[in-house]
């Protein structure tokens, strides 16, 4: 069964095709019209709703922020434990304004602001604005900041919605006049909305289903004849699940799954869910070996950044501005805020596109990939042998192998990894970088916000302890070839050679001995081959500007 709020109204469900998504439950199933379609790909915001998750026991429910997810690709079950908000609910209802509803604080702004023509795109951006609006008023309560929101919040915020006729100048108005709006009620003291589900009114607080551990007796969520949704709440039910249902769909963040449904007409059968196992959502620093060899192992160890696969860009954006911030940086580049809000990098790993964002930084950066085979106990599978640590797991029923290996080994052809029936990402491994190391990154794409990459470059340079020479080069290619992976050879070109701009572009002239590119919509082949050459020059002076600033 599955559990939610929606706009206020407590719901649950267990008879439903797992592969509703919520839009299809909003319109078709409710008949809530509100919410708009526009492209039903995630990319033009229309559709975009507001949630919050419902607070456990020892949370405060206005202490969970806001965030907007786009509903025409995001499976409804992804809303279970969540309250759901669409543009209809926000306003305040006529029991405390009888004469008429009090419009919330987006709105008003976008009717003063004339935000909108034709309409279709406003409730989109309503709850775009709303989200913002919401979790910024909870800051400055909070007193984490005291600014009203800036043209770029605004800008930033609204990146994933697309408006084909007012145009952005009156909509950025409005998300501007926003914090005036509520002040302006605060000080008139109007009763204003509150949307949150307390935990006082939550009808679920006490009804959380409670599931049993033992093999076979994981109910699923969603269950409609052969369809069945399973929404596991640790990794050990997980590997249960997967044992038992080894050929099942895993679901993360479902920004590319999505559109599996929407555009493609894919009826899953069987769906694991990821979203509810905490293990997979955190991230931490650990001290691991690279070593197999017990005697040399304390001289090889490294401290890496571990991150979970079902960590969203959103919450491991934080970990990344504390150890590598220019990947951080690349982070407004990706996608929107409300793909960024759902969408993982385990997905993006195991999505294994060759114009995927992270896999050429994660390349870059060295990365180990922590995979996890599962199978029932009469069919376990032979350890792999590349692997630099080995973890056999066994319950009454399951077997699990763990393997951590090299990024640069996971990727195997266009769209073909070392995942196999019942095996997932569980993590991955960034070795923390040091002194004499330096990233680049460069996205080449059409537009800056809420596109996918033509070409990515991610260069990863380690100089000498004079800063003279460069002792190693790692250069992460996206869009390049049928899958991301390393230039080698511009790699070893580069090692041993002096840090000066010439040596990059003696090391940019051995890229087609690396890659041939593909023309496609995005760029043509030649195009990518000049625009990488001239990328991998780029970091080259930006290594001799970031060595001189450092000797300066
Ligand atoms: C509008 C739009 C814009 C986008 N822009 C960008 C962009 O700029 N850059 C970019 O790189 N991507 C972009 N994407 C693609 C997508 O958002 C990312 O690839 C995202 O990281 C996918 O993560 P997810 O959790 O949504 O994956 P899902 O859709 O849930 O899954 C993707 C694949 O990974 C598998 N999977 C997920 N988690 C695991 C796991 N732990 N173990 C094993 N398999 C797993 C799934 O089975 C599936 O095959 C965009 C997508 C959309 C719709
Ligand atoms: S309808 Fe366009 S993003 Fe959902
Ligand atoms: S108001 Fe018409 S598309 Fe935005």
């Amino acid at each position: 069964m599955i559990h939610f709020y929606l706009n206020g109204q407590y719901k649950q469900l267990t008879d439903l095709n797992p592969n509703t998504t919520v839009l299809e439950y909003l319109r078709l199933h409710e008949r809530q019209t509100d919410t708009k379609e526009g492209c039903g790909s995630g990319d033009c915001g229309a559709c975009t709703v507001m949630a919050q998750r419902l607070p456990s026991s020892d949370e405060d429910s206005s202490d969970l922020p806001f965030y907007t997810l786009n509903a025409c690709i995001t499976l409804l079950s992804l809303m279970d434990g969540h309250h759901i908000m669409t543009s209809a609910y926000i306003a305040d209802n006529p029991e405390h304004h009888p004469e008429r509803a009090l419009l919330h604080p987006a709105q008003q702004a976008m009717v003063e602001c004339h935000g909108s023509q034709c309409g279709f795109c406003t409730p989109g951006f309503v709850m775009t604005l709303a989200s913002t609006y919401e979790n910024h008023r909870l800051q400055v309560a909070k007193g984490t900041i005291k600014d009203d929101l800036s043209y770029d919040d605004i800008v930033a915020a609204i990146g994933g919605n697309l408006c084909r006729c007012t145009g952005y100048r009156p909509i950025i108005e409005a998300g501007l006049a926003m914090s005036e709006i509520g002040r302006q009620r605060d000080a008139d003291q109007t009763i204003a909305k509150d949307l949150t589900i307390s935990l006082a009114t939550d009808a679920m607080a006490n009804s959380r289903q409670t599931v049993s551990s033992e093999m076979g007796t994981i109910e699923p969520a969603l269950n409609q004849g052969s369809r069945k949704l399973f929404i596991p709440k640790s990794v050990a039910e997980l590997n249960q699940v997967l044992a038992a249902h080894p050929k099942a769909t895993i679901w993360a963040g479902g920004t590319d799954l999505g559109l599996s449904v929407t555009q493609h007409l894919v009826d899953h059968d069987i769906i694991v869910q990821l979203s509810a196992i905490d293990e997979l959502k955190s991230w931490s620093l650990q001290a691991l070996s690279l070593n197999t060899d017990e005697q040399s192992k304390s001289d090889s160890e490294v401290e890496f950044l571990v991150l979970g696969a079902g960590m969203s860009y959103k919450s491991m954006l934080p970990a990344l501005e504390q150890h590598f911030p220019a990947f951080a940086n690349l982070f407004e580049r990706i996608a929107s805020p409300q793909i960024r809000n759902m969408g993982t990098i385990g997905g993006n790993v195991a999505n294994a596109s060759p114009i995927g964002d992270l896999p050429p930084i994660l390349l870059a950066l060295d990365t180990h990939i922590h995979l996890r085979h599962c199978a029932a106990i009469d069919n376990s599978i032979n350890s792999a042998t590349d692997n630099i640590n080995v973890n056999n797991v066994h319950s009454n029923q399951v077997s699990s192998i763990d393997e951590i290996i090299p990024l640069s080994k996971f990727f195997l052809d266009y769209k073909k990894t070392k995942l196999r029936a019942g095996s997932y990402v569980v993590a991955l491994h960034i070795p923390l970088m040091q002194d004499n190391q330096y990233l680049y990154i460069h996205k080449i794409s059409k537009r800056y916000e809420d596109d996918i990459s033509a070409c990515l470059l991610a260069a990863r340079l380690d100089l000498s302890a004079d800063g003279m020479t460069i002792q190693d080069a790692k250069f992460g290619l996206g869009g390049m070839a049928a899958i991301p992976l390393l230039a080698a050879e511009c790699q070893q070109a580069l090692i041993g050679q002096a840090v000066n701009v010439a040596s990059f572009e003696q090391a940019a002239q051995r890229l087609p001995n690396d890659v041939s590119p593909m023309t496609d919509v995005r760029a043509s082949r030649e195009y990518r081959m000049h625009v990488m050459q001239r990328l991998i020059i780029k970091c080259g002076k930006q290594l001799v500007a970031d060595v001189q600033a450092v000797d300066a």
